[in-house]
């Protein structure tokens, strides 16, 4: 279980720390889906780099949440806004979502999740997509979480093409009240 793990949103200090994660999880998560080439090039300081300017942008919409607790600092994070590719109905976008290896299985993921979700609807946006590499296994994650697949497209990353598929929740208010409902 995710006893003693809060989740706040990111401030620029935390860019360090939500690469740190990134990487880590990529590097695991991706080993075998993405060419070694792509993994062993992402590195700390770029993505230190990207997260600072991401969160240093005062006037940006987005939402980044990072979930921290254990003394262990930040273990999760996950960010959020309107969605990308216009082509798709849901309003809303979940970005990425990644909990550090050493902490996954806890519910972690499922917590942050519900977060972004409320934060979409904070901003208006009842609906809901997430992106993953079709052959990510955190394609079941989703599907546990009720997103049903709903769009797939081949996309450039780095020298390579990879293939994903969109997971949808169309009415992210009702699949929240259902949620609560469970706990209750
Ligand atoms: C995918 C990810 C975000 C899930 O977070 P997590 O904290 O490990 O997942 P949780 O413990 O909250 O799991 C919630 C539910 O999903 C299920 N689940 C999670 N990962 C699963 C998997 N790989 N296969 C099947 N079910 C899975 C859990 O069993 C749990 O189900 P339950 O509520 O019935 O018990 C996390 O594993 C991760 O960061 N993976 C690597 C990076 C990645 O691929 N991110 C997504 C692309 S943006």
């Amino acid at each position: 279980m995710a006893a003693g793990i809060s989740i706040r949103e990111a401030h620029p200090v935390d860019a360090p720390a939500i690469a740190r994660v990134h990487v880590e999880s990529w590097r695991t998560a991706y080993a075998g889906l993405l060419p070694e080439t792509v993994l062993v090039r992402m590195s700390l300081p770029n993505h230190t780099a990207l997260w600072a300017r991401v969160l240093g942008q005062r006037r940006n919409r987005d939402v980044v949440l990072v979930a921290e607790g254990g003394g262990h600092g930040v273990i999760a994070f996950g960010s959020c806004g309107r969605v990308r590719e216009k082509r798709l109905a849901p309003a809303g976008e979940i970005y990425t979502l990644y909990v550090h290896p050493e902490f996954q299985n806890r519910g972690i993921g499922q917590r942050l999740l519900l977060r972004l979700f409320d934060a979409l609807v904070a901003r208006g946006l009842t609906s809901a997509v997430a992106w993953v590499l079709a052959e990510n296994p955190s394609r079941f994650f989703y599907e546990t979480m009720g997103g049903r697949r709903v769009a797939e497209r081949n996309e450039p990353l780095g020298t390579v093409t990879v293939h994903e598929a969109a997971y949808g929740w169309s009415d992210i208010t009702q699949f929240r009240a259902q949620t609560d409902a469970r706990k209750a």
